[in-house]
């Protein structure tokens, strides 16, 4: 991701993790769970078929499988671990009733669902799971390296786990910074991740390396977000309920900046720059390993 790391510690007497602090709140999910899937969902999904492409290759899915999806969300890794294995049995937990509601509406067979915090899985116990899974969940909690050291408890000896995160290039991330600097030159835009977290594939590796897992390896995707047009990216990114673009627009506004000129500003830069919204990306980061 862009710049601003070090100016991001001290925006207006608070840290990046005092920031980042309403993005673990199971709420803020809830209230994003609708529409979800359609907009942000859609995109993932690019980068959780591939895990899984991955992880089926290193370890198939069959009908013997236990595979945990943690912070399943509206089931973006656990729908492609069902297209390449239908009686695979799948746990799928997350800190927000809401989001796995939309699971549970799929009504997918040997689909179950759990409340889980990541950062302890305290719910679930040692040694479980055959694949342990996880997509653009852990930079959202207070200490991905946590998060994953509890993966590496609940899976299986000599099993797999898979942890996409979210990648070094967000086009949203850079389009709202770009807005801001033309508009205001001295702010900086906060992180949405936690002062812990990661996104390069070397800080993965190191992480997953860290937490126990071997044979570890990397891969860094590019996931198309496509829109329309400039007003169908600005509907998304300025309406929507996500948390991630309701965070960067509260602190904007909290320090003095005017959302109809950034909505103006960011519509301006993704006409000129993302052929009108057709060509904009989320980056993911993607890391497999074995215990
Ligand atoms: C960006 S979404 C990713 C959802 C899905 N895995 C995907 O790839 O589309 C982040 C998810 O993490 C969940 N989440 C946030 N903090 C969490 C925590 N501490 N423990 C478990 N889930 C959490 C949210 O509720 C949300 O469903």
């Amino acid at each position: 991701m862009t710049s601003n790391s070090a100016a991001s510690s001290s925006l207006g007497g608070r840290t990046a993790a005092d920031r980042s602090e309403p993005l673990t709140k199971q709420e803020s999910w809830t209230h994003a769970s609708e529409g979800y899937q359609q907009r942000i969902g859609a995109c993932t999904v690019h980068g959780t078929a591939r895990l899984v492409e991955i992880i089926n290759e290193l370890s198939p899915f069959t009908e013997d499988s236990y595979v945990l999806d943690n912070g399943a969300g509206t089931g973006s890794i656990l729908i492609k671990v069902k297209e390449k294995s239908p009686a695979t049995k799948i746990l799928a937990t997350d800190i927000s009733p809401g989001m796995l509601e939309r699971v549970d509406a799929l009504k997918l067979p040997n689909v179950s669902t759990q409340v889980e915090d990541a950062s302890t899985l305290a719910g679930l116990p040692d040694d479980t799971f055959t694949h342990v899974l996880t997509s653009f969940m852990i930079q959202f909690t207070p200490d991905p390296h946590v998060a994953v050291k509890a993966m590496h408890r609940v899976l299986a000896p000599n099993q797999v786990v898979g942890i996409a995160i979210w990648g070094t290039a967000i086009d949203h991330q850079i389009i709202h910074e770009k807005a801001c600097a033309r508009l205001n030159p001295d702010y900086v835009a906060p992180r949405p991740e936690t002062v812990k977290s990661w996104r390069s594939e070397p800080d993965h590796r190191d992480a997953m390396a860290k937490a126990g897992f071997k044979d570890v390896g990397t891969e860094a995707v590019r996931m198309p977000f496509y829109c329309r047009d400039a007003d169908h990216f600005l509907e998304y990114w300025f309406d929507s309920k996500n948390p991630v673009p309701k965070m960067f627009h509260d602190d904007w506004t909290a320090h003095g900046g005017d959302l109809a000129a950034l909505r103006a500003e960011c519509g301006k830069i993704v006409q000129e720059e993302y052929d009108g919204g057709k060509d904009i990306f989320m980056g993911a980061t993607l890391g497999w390993g074995r215990k």
